[in-house]
């Protein structure tokens, strides 16, 4: 039930450590299913996300703790069919243990994930890979049994790159007999770290992060230490923060090369990014105000992660902007939220036109997913007054302490819980009370 409250107009200044990468660290725990021996992850970032796949390993009777920074697995015995229901419609990520359970036993039963706030995100590419393997499949009750005698490696043409069907086929090929070929896979960083952490492991692939992906059968996996790669979309969100507030921060944890095209619209709009002798990004934002034209695509293309945010951004450039969704069928949930704050956008199927505004007004807002509330935030950190940004449940599931970093930054972000806004109803004092009246005071601007 937390919130968050900003008070906007403040300049960031400072630096900030970028967290390791959620979207790697989920296939990562789930791949650890394929070895009964024990892995150390580092880096994995203690997000709700990860809490949720480490429920689901301990539930398929996997030993999984962290011990300071390093995240272990130790999967000696498998229990169950799959990972149960509950956490399979929490958190759509769990159907990777899909590929995994199916190249360790050969079988598994996992419920069908469904779609999701931002559109119905099938599994068809995931499921006519696994048939090209060998396995059959079958679906009954909102359930689907995977199961094949010997996995089998073949040629796999995926009809769109996805990110999920390529790390689930890689981890079920790395134990299928023969040489598997996937072609037209993803080829985002997070492909490439999963590929080396299965190589860690004793897989043999090759061709991670190209078109086509190589992988050589083995009999058996084995323990691995392995780091995962910085938040590429986290560093992004960063970036934006210090765009959209004009400031100069210092990112640390950052793989520029991972942020070609979010780099390059930055750049594009006014921003300046220099990298430094230690490895750090100098994100210069004070004149970031130019429109940009943004289509999401697969990688190196435009993240889908990170429109969002560069929308918001894009709320206050000089000029019209175009930003088009090519990825998700229903991921402009945040453009209403914005216009409650004073932006100008209009939707028309996949594109979202914007007229630049002179100020954002704080005002209450909902996150409706991950990214759409990260783009609230940094709304919030421009805008004139106080934003109530609600549901951060959505923006923990992905962000690591974010409101402690922006804080760290010079931001006035609180995160309020609900028995305290119970406390400040009673008339206590609270540290916020100032910017909790503003909100109330605060009209919508249309
Ligand atoms: C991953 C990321 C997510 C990111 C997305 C696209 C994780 C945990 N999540 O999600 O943050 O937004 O990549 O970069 O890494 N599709 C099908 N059939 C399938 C699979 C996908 O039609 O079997 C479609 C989806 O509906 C979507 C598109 O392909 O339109 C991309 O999906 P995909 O690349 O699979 O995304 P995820 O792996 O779910």
């Amino acid at each position: 039930m937390d919130k968050f409250v900003i008070l906007g107009g403040k300049k960031l200044q400072g630096r900030v450590k970028i967290s390791g990468a959620k979207n790697v660290s989920l296939p990562i725990m789930a791949a650890c299913l394929l070895t009964r021996e024990e892995v150390c992850l580092k880096d994995v970032p203690p997000l709700s996300d990860v809490h949720n796949m480490m429920k689901v390993l301990e539930r398929l009777g996997t030993r999984v703790y962290f011990d300071n920074n390093n995240l272990k697995i130790k999967a000696d015995v498998i229990r169950g069919e799959g990972p149960p229901v509950d956490l399979v419609s929490k958190m759509r990520a769990s159907f990777l243990t899909a590929g995994a359970l199916l190249g360790r036993r050969g079988r598994v039963k996992i419920s069908l994930p469904g779609g999701c706030s931002i559109g119905r995100r099938p599994i068809d590419l995931h499921l006519k890979g696994f048939r090209a393997l060998g396995a059959t499949t079958e679906e009954a009750c909102g359930y689907i049994c995977i199961r094949a005698k010997a996995l089998r490696g073949d040629r796999i043409y995926l009809d769109f790159p996805s990110v999920g069907a390529t790390e689930n086929l890689m981890m079920a090929a790395s134990r299928a007999l023969g040489t598997t070929v996937i072609e037209n896979a993803a080829e985002e960083p997070e492909i490439v770290d999963l590929a080396n952490f299965l190589n860690a492991m004793g897989a043999k692939i090759s061709g991670a992060g190209t078109k086509v992906i190589r992988i050589e059968g083995v009999e058996e996996l084995g323990s691995a230490v392995h780091t995962v790669i910085p938040d590429r979309i986290e560093a992004g969100t960063f970036m934006v923060a210090a765009a959209i507030t004009r400031s100069r921060i210092i990112l640390d944890n950052v793989i520029l090369d991972h942020l070609k095209a979010v780099a390059a619209k930055l750049k594009e709009a006014g921003a300046e990014l220099v990298e430094q002798n230690d490895g750090s990004i100098l994100v210069s934002g004070e004149n970031c105000s130019r429109p940009l034209d943004i289509k999401t695509l697969p990688y190196p293309g435009f993240p889908t992660d990170m429109q969002a945010q560069l929308m918001a951004l894009l709320t206050l450039a000089r000029g019209r902007s175009v930003v088009t969704e090519n990825i998700f069928e229903n991921r402009f949930m945040h453009v209403a939220e914005l216009n409650r704050m004073g932006a100008d956008i209009r939707v028309e199927g996949s594109s979202a036109f914007l007229t630049g505004v002179k100020k954002l007004q704080g005002f209450p807002v909902r996150s409706t997913d991950l990214r759409a509330g990260a783009a609230l935030v940094l709304a919030g950190l421009a805008a004139r007054g106080c934003t109530e940004v609600l549901e951060v449940k959505h923006i923990d599931r992905g962000y690591y302490h974010i409101d402690e970093k922006l804080r760290q930054l010079g931001a006035d972000i609180q995160r309020v819980k609900m028995e305290e806004e119970e406390d400040t109803a009673a008339g206590e004092a609270v540290e916020h009370s100032e910017t909790l009246n503003l909100i109330e005071n605060t009209a919508a601007p249309r």
